[in-house]
């Protein structure tokens, strides 16, 4: 499958803020009980900018249609000091496979080098090869709110 797609900023498309935090609150809102859509919400409302982290990135095909989310964060991983990680990364079942996930990490590896940072952070339950792919490392293993994850690090210098 070949989708024709671009990467642009959340804060440029308000309108999918809900759709963002549906797709989120979807995918791991169990790994926060007693969390809520609507706090899911006013988080990511809270990632709309351009300048630093927090900040949430949405892919979009040539409909101008949400074809994915990634999002550059802070404290991923609570008590973990390490900073920033890239975190939500999201295409929706019928985007998926056709490349939009792959430059979602790549997007976000690029903002957080453009903000000067050298190194970005990750954890996942689901897909370490396909961040292994992409030029992660993985830096340990070990259970994180009854889920078995993968942390993995990025050296943004050496892009
Ligand atoms: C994981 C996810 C973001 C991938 O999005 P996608 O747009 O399908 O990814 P891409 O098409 O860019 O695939 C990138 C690479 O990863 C591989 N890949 C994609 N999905 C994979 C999966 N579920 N398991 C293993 N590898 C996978 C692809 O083969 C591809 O490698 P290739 O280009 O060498 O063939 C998407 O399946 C998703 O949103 N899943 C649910 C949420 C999730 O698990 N997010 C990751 C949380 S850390």
């Amino acid at each position: 499958m070949h989708i024709d797609f671009s990467i642009v900023p959340l804060v440029e498309r308000p309108d999918l803020v809900t759709t963002v935090a549906r797709w989120g609150f979807g995918e791991w809102g169990h790994l926060a009980p007693g969390t809520t859509l609507d706090d899911r919400i006013a988080r990511v409302r809270a990632s709309m900018r351009v300048d630093g982290v927090p900040m949430i990135v949405v892919a979009l095909d040539g409909d101008g249609t949400p074809v994915g989310t990634a999002s550059l964060i802070d404290d991923d991983l609570k008590g973990d000091a390490r900073n920033p990680w890239l975190a939500s990364v999201y295409v929706p079942p019928r985007a998926r496979r056709g490349g939009v996930g792959a430059r979602l990490v790549r997007a976000v590896e690029r903002l957080a080098a453009g903000f000067g940072y050298e190194r970005i952070y990750l954890f996942t339950a689901s897909v370490p090869a396909l961040y292994a792919r992409l030029g992660w490392q993985t830096l340990e293993e070990r259970s994180y709110r009854g889920e078995h994850v993968t942390v993995m690090s990025r050296d943004l210098t050496s892009r």
